[in-house]
Parts: C-alpha cells; sequence; structure tokens
C-alpha cells in the first residue's frame, strides 16, 4: 500500500490524470504526444486547484427569467510559469480559466554554490488580492521551487500554490520546511532522486521531452 502523503501535498489522484501521466512517462512517447498530454492533463489540474476560488453572484437574465447566477473573477488568479519547464503547463490551465493573468521566473543553478539564482522576474503589479499558482512539472530537490516561491512572496499575494506533475520525496521535504504554508499539488510522488537530481522513476527531463531538445 501507498504511504500516505505528507500534510502539505494535495494528492490529485483522478483516473484520467494517472492515466495521462503514465503514458507521458513512457520513453516511446513522442514530443507531440507529450506536450499533447502535458495540456489535457493540466487542464484537468487546473479544476482541483481552483476548486476553492471565490465566487460572487451576479444578477443576469436567462430566456426564462432573471437571477442571481454565481461567477468567478479570473483577473485573481495569476498562474506563475517557472522557467522554461513550467510555461508546458500553462496552455491547460489557462485554458480552463483564461482570464487569468500570467507572470514567469527564471532561475538556473551556479555550478560553484549549487544555489538557484534569478534570471528572469516578470508578474502582475498589484498582487495583494491575487492568488497564486506556481506551475512546474518537476518537484525534484524543491530548491528552486523553494526560491521562486520565497521571491513571489515578496510580492504580497493574497495566497500560493504549487503545482507540479510528480514531486520527489525530498523535493517536498525541501520545499515544505521553506514553505509551511504553500500547498503542493501533484498526481503522484515518486520514489527518490538519483544522483543527477533526477526524479526515479520519473519521465525523464520534462523541458527536453517537451519540447524535443534531446
Ligand atoms: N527536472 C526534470 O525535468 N526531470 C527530473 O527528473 C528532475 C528535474
Amino acid at each position: 500500500m501507498a504511504a500516505a502523503a505528507p500534510s502539505n501535498v494535495h494528492l490529485i489522484d483522478h483516473p484520467l490524470i494517472l492515466h495521462k501521466l503514465t503514458v507521458m512517462r513512457r520513453r516511446e512517447t513522442t514530443t507531440r504526444e507529450f506536450r499533447q498530454l502535458l495540456r489535457e492533463l493540466s487542464m484537468l489540474m487546473a479544476y482541483e486547484v481552483t476548486r476553492d476560488m471565490a465566487i460572487t453572484l451576479e444578477t443576469i437574465e436567462t430566456p426564462i427569467a432573471a437571477m442571481q447566477a454565481p461567477v468567478i473573477d479570473g483577473k485573481k488568479l495569476v498562474f506563475i510559469s517557472v522557467l522554461r519547464a513550467g510555461t508546458g503547463m500553462l496552455d491547460g490551465m489557462l485554458e480552463t480559466v483564461p482570464a487569468a493573468r500570467v507572470g514567469h521566473i527564471g532561475l538556473y543553478r551556479d555550478p560553484e554554490t549549487l544555489q538557484p539564482v534569478e534570471y528572469y522576474f516578470k508578474i502582475p503589479k498589484e498582487m495583494a488580492d491575487r492568488d497564486v499558482v506556481v506551475v512546474d512539472p518537476m518537484l525534484a530537490t524543491g530548491n528552486s521551487a523553494a526560491a521562486a516561491v520565497q521571491r513571489i512572496k515578496e510580492a504580497g499575494p493574497r495566497s500560493i500554490k504549487f503545482v507540479c506533475l510528480l514531486a520527489a520525496p525530498e523535493g517536498i521535504a525541501t520545499f515544505g520546511a521553506a514553505h509551511p504554508d504553500v500547498p503542493i499539488y501533484t498526481p503522484a510522488i515518486d520514489e527518490r532522486l538519483n544522483d543527477h537530481g533526477y526524479i526515479v522513476p520519473g519521465l525523464g527531463d520534462a523541458g527536453d521531452r517537451m519540447y524535443g531538445t534531446r
């Protein structure tokens, strides 16, 4: 039996999501199929991540009568992609919430210090009443995810969630220690990291698989 997920993790284990993830993991899945599946999977995950979004009532006219009907304010939602692989998840998320705002953050690992260094940061202004969903497919060591969220916190958003396709136990621990207030949404927690920092069994390099760069 699988171990229970840590308390900071929301396992999104819908059968459709799990099935698509399995196809993405397969070595023989093509770049085109991988990208398409990532888009579909991100759309499905967006449902779960936005489940607790606030709704307000608006007066509308149906062909029959006036009514008070629920609407969301999509503009309050900001998807922030951790470059480069996060961008592959954005399309599906935006398909589900087209009015959402978008930000990008780019980090690389300094070869000397092994610490994440920021090279790009662009997010919407006036973040105080916005809810942020950070997207990055692979939560591996957790170092860059934790650094990205730290940077985003400086902008003072109302809330932050982190969404990935796969998480390693090491990444969950590191991220959770740095940001116990930020929930992680993922369909799967894999076994471990290998010596190169790849998730095992994982799916390989997510960026290379979605862009065909290897
Ligand atoms: N980044 C990836 O793309 N894959 C991994 O397995 C770990 C980090």
